[in-house]
């Protein structure tokens, strides 16, 4: 009998996300099983809990998934899943919490194949302005776009503190410079389209970041993309299936949230499925989303 492929879910909120247990079933594990409440210090009991029961050859038929709502504290219970492993006995581990890293990395590059199509550019040295930065796919999305040599603004919208601390972590963690800023007022926002290449908006569901009017004045600016599919829309006019149109009809190109997530979709689903079909554990990222983001956007 085939082995079965098992997949220990877990995150520190009181609940895992549906959409992740869908989205594991519909890619093809036969069971998924919610830790929730789950704290860094538990993991490797977990992980180790698991490993020990199934033969070392099945551990590549095992699997855990790393949820939440904050970026640092899924990646170190990534790294404490992969230093939990006792070789031969190893699983493999994706992390993405909140969907943030594959809806980041599927935002990335979307952007850079617009760049490099329409504009025959790419990332490096382009100013990109990302709005709602202190959320987890803000977050991630500013530090994939850093790493390729963005010109990154994280801007937050209540004041330069927790924004200007976001920036300070990036740099300690992941090696990356970025440019906090105050996005406060209509007046900063203003001034920040002005000074951007590409916008990013990854504000909360619902919430418009960017008006028609700072399109307007956002003179230098090549693309905006926008992830949030809950009306109204994250910037003034941009469609949820843009897919490098003209906004209403200036010169920017608009990438609109469904166009992200036909993407993020598939790169969710995608890490999942070379899971089950790996010959060998695999550990999953950010990074490794990004890879796979970047064979998928057109
Ligand atoms: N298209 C896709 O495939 C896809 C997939 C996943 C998520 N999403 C969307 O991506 C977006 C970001 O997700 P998330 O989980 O990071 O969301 P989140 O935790 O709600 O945070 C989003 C950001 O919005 C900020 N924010 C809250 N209220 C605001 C306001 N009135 N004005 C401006 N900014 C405000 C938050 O600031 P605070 O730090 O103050 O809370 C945070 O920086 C959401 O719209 C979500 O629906 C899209």
């Amino acid at each position: 009998m085939a082995r079965k492929h098992i997949l220990h879910m877990i995150t520190p909120l009181k609940h895992m996300s549906p959409f992740d247990v869908n989205m594991a079933l519909d890619a093809g594990f036969d069971a998924v099983v919610p830790y929730v409440g789950v704290g860094l210090d538990e993991v490797t009991g977990l992980v180790q809990d698991a490993i020990f029961s199934r033969p070392p050859d099945a551990g590549v038929d095992t699997g855990v998934f790393i949820a939440g709502k904050d970026v640092s504290l899924a990646l170190d219970m990534f790294d404490a899943a992969k230093k939990a492993m006792v070789p031969p006995f190893q699983i493999s581990v994706f992390a993405d919490p909140a969907g943030s890293f594959t809806t980041a990395a599927a935002m990335v590059a979307k952007v850079e194949k617009a760049l490099e199509k329409k504009f025959e550019r790419g990332l490096k040295d382009t100013d990109i302005a990302i709005f709602g930065a202190t959320g987890v796919v803000g977050f991630c999305t500013a530090v994939i776009a850093a790493k390729e040599g963005a010109k990154v603004t994280i801007v937050g919208h209540d004041g330069l503190e927790r924004v200007g601390k976001v920036a300070a972590e990036m740099k300690s963690r992941f090696g990356v410079t970025v440019q906090p800023a105050d996005g406060s007022t209509e007046a900063k926002k203003t001034a920040l389209a002005e000074a951007a290449e590409v916008i990013l908006t990854a504000a909360k569901a619902g919430v418009q970041v960017i008006s028609k009017a700072q399109l307007a004045k956002a003179g230098k600016l090549l693309i905006a993309a926008d992830v949030n599919a809950v009306p109204p829309a994250g910037v003034e006019g941009l469609g949820v299936h843009a897919n490098g149109e003209p906004i209403d009809g200036g010169k920017a190109l608009g990438i609109g949230p469904l166009a992200i997530g036909n993407v993020k979709y598939k790169v969710e689903s995608g890490l999942f499925k070379k899971m089950i079909e790996a010959e060998k554990t695999v550990t999953f990222d950010f990074q490794d989303a990004f890879s796979l983001a970047r064979e998928l956007a057109k």
